[in-house]
């Protein structure tokens, strides 16, 4: 399958494994980029650029294909070293850059002069347009069902795919609820060239955490997972778990004189405790209302090789055989 997306970033399958803290590590991004998709480094998880630097070597040690750093920029008071983490990526030889965030504009100079392509993830038509016109190549569409960082317009994919794509020139991938062929074949009908998963990459072979958090998104429905931090308007979809209650009840105790050290112990710092040593109830942890589609653990070639054969078995048999009249193929 080629698409505008595929051309971009040279990769064989639409498919791109958004940047993850604490479980976007070399394992994971190269699996994926050597199954034909586009694995990212989340670039933050690591605490210095050194060990970024580190971590793109290690990458490149395990494949030999495409794969790209995330770079999230965040509203927090001291900054990360962001310009020492772009001489990271640039250094490292990586050329495929996904910026998340706030507004990255300041440092695409740079990037684009050494010939970075940039792909911006953000979570509303307007925040799309302002990513082309300050030169972003191309664009994950993150809807309000997506594991993370929603934004607060609460617009689902149904609806935000097909407006991007009538204000976009710009390729963009679905983002948000992604999770098999169905899901790649409705991005591509609504005018996306891929689609950026994130909670179904957790739930594979190769993704370097406890198996904990497997078999809790594996076990979680599309029930699960809540929203904090609203009142901070820096909501984020969470799994449900003890940590997210304490959250919640505090948030309405609080009302509106909420502040952010009141959630302090349940949010920050938590994910190395989560992911790595999968103590699932310590704190909050993005998971998508996609959890309820994923139902197993296979490695990432096998998950992006069954979506690209069933994504080809729904186009040529399913929707190909409505048209041509023949009786319908199961999704
Ligand atoms: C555990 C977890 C951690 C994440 N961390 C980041 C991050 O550090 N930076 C970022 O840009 N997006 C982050 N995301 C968002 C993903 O890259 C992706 O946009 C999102 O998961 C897509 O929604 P889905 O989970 O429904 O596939 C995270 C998502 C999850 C599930």
């Amino acid at each position: 399958m080629k698409t505008r997306i595929t051309e971009l970033f040279g990769i064989e399958h639409p498919i791109i494994q958004g940047g993850m803290h604490y479980v976007g590590f070399a394992e994971l991004a190269a699996a994926v980029s050597n199954a034909g998709g586009l694995g990212i480094i989340t670039g933050l998880t690591q605490k210095t650029p050194e060990d970024l630097a580190r971590e793109i070597a290690r990458c490149r040690a395990l494949t030999d294909k495409p794969f790209g750093v995330n770079l999230t920029f965040l509203p927090t008071v001291t900054a990360p070293d962001y310009p020492g983490y772009i001489d990271a990526i640039i250094d490292g030889g990586v050329r495929i850059v996904e910026t998340a965030g706030r507004n990255p504009e300041a440092h695409l100079p740079k990037l684009k002069e050494a010939g970075c392509r940039i792909i911006h993830k953000c979570t509303s038509v307007r925040h799309s347009l302002k990513a082309e016109a300050i030169g972003c190549d191309a664009v994950s569409v993150d809807g309000f069902e997506c594991g993370g960082h929603p934004g607060e317009d609460d617009v689902p994919n149904m609806i935000l795919l097909p407006r991007a794509a009538e204000e976009l020139k710009i390729p963009f991938v679905a983002s948000g609820g992604m999770a098999d062929a169905r899901s790649l074949v409705a991005a591509l009908a609504m005018g996306a060239e891929g689609m950026n998963m994130g909670t179904r990459f957790i739930a594979t072979k190769e993704a370097p955490v406890h198996e904990n958090v497997k078999k809790a998104i594996v076990a979680a429905s599309e029930l699960d997972t809540r929203l904090v931090m609203r009142p901070l308007r820096n909501t984020e979809r969470v799994l449900n778990n003890a940590a997210a209650e304490k959250v919640l009840a505090t948030e309405r105790e609080k009302g509106a004189e909420l502040k952010f050290e009141d959630i302090l112990q349940e949010v920050a710092g938590v994910y190395p405790k989560i992911m790595l040593d999968g103590d699932m109830d310590v704190g909050v942890w993005s998971c998508g209302m996609v959890a309820g589609l994923i139902h197993d653990i296979p490695t990432c070639k096998e998950l992006i090789d069954r979506i690209m054969s069933e994504a080809d078995t729904i186009i040529r048999q399913r929707l190909e055989g409505m048209l041509g009249g023949a009786p319908a193929v199961a999704a």
